[in-house]
């Protein structure tokens, strides 16, 4: 597809189309061909972007739900009808093979249309007082209104599908959002734009902001956008509440998520064609994608060559090949970081199953075996097509080696076994337990987030709204009750 424009592709300001005081080369990260020029917004357009959200925010929050849900509504049909031309464009600036940018978009259309339906339904609820003497006659009436405009910094990984989790319940609850796209894989999100443009949203509901990271300091700090809402990297997640440390602030992070494989689970070849698949997804370049494969013993011996043979079977090339399952890494640098891993685990004693090298930013679906814990492909995340095998005695065992993590996001317990599935939830330090499958499952109206290094806070729509919002009490006095 032809992605060149001959003008860069603007900027959204306070929903308005601009080229911008400078611009940035998007690039394909299976070959480093240029895919589009993109317009940076200068000072000058920033700040009117935030006096706009600032501006329209008492407006917009009390703006009538059905003409919130009507917008939203509105959204998800856009994309609908341009999703094949988006899902294109997803796999030109992620790299991402076309099979998982079709499936981004298709969650991003049920993003925008769950979110039309919450919004309809975001109702306050009514609290007695008088279950004591002081509250005789009085009755409360609890609403949620927002706590102000939104910064929200999505991430290269899901350039359209974590920008929506951000803009949708935003708009939803009457929020406005400035929203900061990944400087790698604008491109999508600022198609977001245009389709947010068609609707009948104020002035300053939106904007759509691709900034190097480096300017994005400035608006982290403003006053005028009270709640940031950042998914990325550790480091710089954490940088931003040490920067904003007055500012609600929702932390999507990453993870070493883990698949458990249990003795009792009936489909060995079922799981390990599953871990396979999500631990290469989009290259393993997702925060639930499968690092970490933790296998009863009883079943090690038969599973372990199960999985080796379905790690093979993941085709790496050209993401537009539709055979192919495993594309690129973000980018060279990104690819040399996950090779040079792989090697210093196979210094500290790990044994090489498959892959380890890579040809560019294109990594080798890459299995270990007999991982030391201390090794970073197991300890820290490693955002590429990597998987880590430990081999344990019991499922507790298996348990206490998911929790001996310094990140908490979700994980994946193969078993039939009821009374282990409810021992798995109530043990694991995790946001989520996913039974029967891997970790990377997501439904996109799921409470979604981490515990210890993997963030603060959940998205998903309708816990999202929560977040953005705080509880308003109006208390009626001298009610019959
Ligand atoms: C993430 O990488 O945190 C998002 C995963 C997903 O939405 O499936």
């Amino acid at each position: 597809m032809d992605t060149i424009t001959p003008e860069p592709r603007p900027a959204w300001i306070a929903g308005h189309a601009e080229q911008g005081e400078g611009t940035l080369v998007v690039t394909h990260p299976f070959d480093g061909s240029e895919v589009a020029t993109v317009a940076v917004p200068g000072a000058e357009q920033v700040e009117r972007a935030v006096a706009a959200a600032a501006a329209v925010a008492a407006e917009f929050r009390r703006a009538p739900a059905h003409s919130r849900a009507a917008a939203l509504e509105h959204v998800s049909r856009g994309l609908a009808a341009r999703a094949d031309e988006i899902a294109e464009v997803i796999t030109a600036e992620n790299g991402k093979p076309l099979r998982w940018a079709e499936a981004e978009v298709s969650r991003a259309i049920s993003v925008f249309r769950i979110a039309a339906e919450e919004a309809r339904r975001f109702n306050g609820e009514m609290q007695r007082l008088d279950s004591d003497p002081a509250g005789e006659e009085r009755l409360a009436l609890v609403t949620r209104v927002p706590r102000g405009p939104v910064l929200g910094i999505a991430p290269f990984n899901f350039p359209l599908n974590l920008v929506a989790h951000k803009v949708a319940p935003a708009l939803a609850v009457g929020a406005p959002i400035v929203i900061k796209p990944a400087p790698r894989t604008p491109l999508s999100a600022l198609i977001l734009g245009e389709i947010l443009a068609e609707t009948d949203l104020p002035e300053g509901a939106f904007s759509v902001l691709p900034l190097g990271n480096e300017e994005t300091a400035g608006l982290v700090r403003d006053p005028r956008l009270p709640v940031v809402s950042f998914t990325g990297s550790g480091p710089v997640g954490w940088s931003l509440t040490d920067a904003a440390p007055r500012k609600h602030v929702v932390l999507e992070l990453g993870g070493n998520a883990a698949a458990v494989v249990l003795a009792d689970w009936p489909d060995l070849e079922g799981a390990a064609e599953r871990i396979a698949t999500f631990g290469n997804y989009q290259a393993g370049q997702s925060c639930i994608a499968v690092q970490r494969v933790i296998v009863e013993r009883e079943i090690a011996g038969e599973f372990l060559p199960k999985l080796e043979a379905a790690v093979r079977g993941q085709a790496t090339g050209d993401p537009y090949d539709t055979t192919v399952s495993v594309g690129p890494v973000v980018d060279e640098a990104a690819a040399e970081r996950v090779v040079s891993w792989v090697d210093e685990a196979v210094q500290a004693g790990a044994t090489l199953l498959v892959g380890g090298a890579r040809d560019g930013a294109t990594v080798q679906p890459t299995l270990l075996a007999d991982v030391p814990a201390s090794a970073k492909v197991w300890a820290e995340e490693v955002f590429g097509p990597v998987l880590a095998v430990s081999v344990v005695d019991s499922a507790q065992d298996a348990f206490a080696a998911v929790n001996d993590s310094d990140y908490g996001l979700q994980a994946g317990i193969f078993t039939r076994d009821v009374r282990l599935a409810f021992e798995a939830a109530a043990t694991l330090d995790v946001g989520g337990v996913i039974v029967g499958d891997v970790p990377s499952y997501r439904a996109d109206q799921m409470p979604y987030g981490g515990v210890k290094g993997s963030g603060v806070g959940r998205e998903g729509v309708l816990p999202a709204m929560r977040d953005l919002t705080v509880e308003r009490v109006t208390v009626l006095t001298g009610v019959p009750l």
